[in-house]
C-alpha cells in the first residue's frame, strides 16, 4: 500500500512557489499532520552542493547534458535520501519544484528531447511522482520583475532575499517556452496538477492552496487515521 502523501509546487520563477511551500508546510505542521519541506535542486547536503554548481552565475560554459545530470543527480540524492524514506513512515513531503521542472525548462525552455528526459528522471526518481502538484500561474514578466525587486530588499522575516541566479538570467522568449511547457504537461496529466491564479496576495492564495490540500487528504489521510 502507498504511505504518505507527496505535494509538490511548480511554476514559473517568481510565482511565489517558496513562499507558498513554507506557508503550506507551516500550516500542515500545526494541525499536526508529520510533513517535511524540501526543495530542488537541493534539500540534502549532497544535492544542496550540487545545487551551488548549477546556480552559480560564473558556470556560462555548462553544457545542457551537464546541466540535466547534475539536476537529475541532484534528484536522486534527496528521492533517496529524504522523499522515500519520509513517505515510508506515512508523512506528507512538500517539495519546492520536482520533475516537472526538468521538462519545463531543459525539455521544452532548452530544447531537449522529452523521451530522454523521462528516461533519466525515471532513473532519478525510480518512478516517484507527486501526488499533487500545485502549479502557480503568473505572467512571466511579472514573476521576474518580483524575483528582481526581491533582491533589493530584505524580507522581513527572512534572512536573505531569494537568490537570482544563472537560470533565472536567461531571456524572456526562455522563460515564455517554460511557461507554454508546463501548460502542455498540465493537460497531459490533468488529475495529477492543480492550477491557481498566483498574481493575488499571499494570504489569499495561500488559503485556495489550502482548500485543495485539504480536499485531497480528507480522502487519502484523514487526521484521525494518523
Ligand atoms: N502573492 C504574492 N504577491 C506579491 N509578491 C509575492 C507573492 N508571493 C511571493 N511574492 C514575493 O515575490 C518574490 C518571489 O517569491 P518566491 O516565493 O521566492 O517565488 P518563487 O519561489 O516561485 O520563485 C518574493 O520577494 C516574495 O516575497
Ligand atoms: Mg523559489
Amino acid at each position: 500500500m502507498k504511505q504518505g502523501f507527496f505535494i509538490t509546487f511548480e511554476g514559473p520563477e517568481g510565482a511565489g512557489k517558496s513562499t507558498q511551500a513554507r506557508r503550506l508546510y507551516e500550516r500542515l505542521q500545526s494541525i499536526g499532520y508529520p510533513t517535511i519541506l524540501t526543495r530542488e535542486p537541493g534539500g540534502t547536503r549532497i544535492s544542496e552542493l550540487i545545487r551551488r554548481i548549477l546556480v552559480d552565475l560564473r558556470h556560462t560554459e555548462m553544457a545542457p547534458t551537464t546541466e540535466i545530470l547534475l539536476f537529475s543527480a541532484a534528484r536522486a540524492q534527496l528521492v533517496s535520501e529524504l522523499i522515500r524514506p519520509y513517505l515510508a513512515t506515512g508523512g506528507i513531503v512538500v517539495c519546492d519544484r520536482y520533475a516537472d521542472s526538468t521538462f519545463a525548462y531543459q525539455g521544452y525552455g532548452l530544447g531537449r528531447d522529452l523521451e530522454e528526459l523521462r528516461t533519466i528522471t525515471d532513473i532519478a526518481t525510480g518512478g516517484l511522482k507527486p501526488d499533487l502538484t500545485l502549479y502557480l500561474r503568473i505572467d512571466v514578466e511579472v514573476g521576474l520583475q518580483r524575483k528582481r525587486a526581491s533582491r533589493e530588499r530584505i524580507e522581513p522575516g527572512s534572512v536573505q532575499p531569494p537568490e537570482w541566479n544563472r537560470l533565472d538570467a536567461r531571456d524572456l522568449a526562455y522563460h515564455q517556452r517554460v511557461a507554454q511547457g508546463f501548460n502542455e504537461l498540465m493537460a497531459q496529466e490533468p488529475e495529477r496538477w492543480y492550477a491557481l491564479d498566483a498574481d493575488q496576495p499571499v494570504d489569499e492564495l495561500a488559503e485556495q492552496i489550502w482548500q485543495v490540500v485539504m480536499a485531497r487528504l480528507a480522502q487519502v489521510m484523514p487526521l484521525a487515521a494518523q
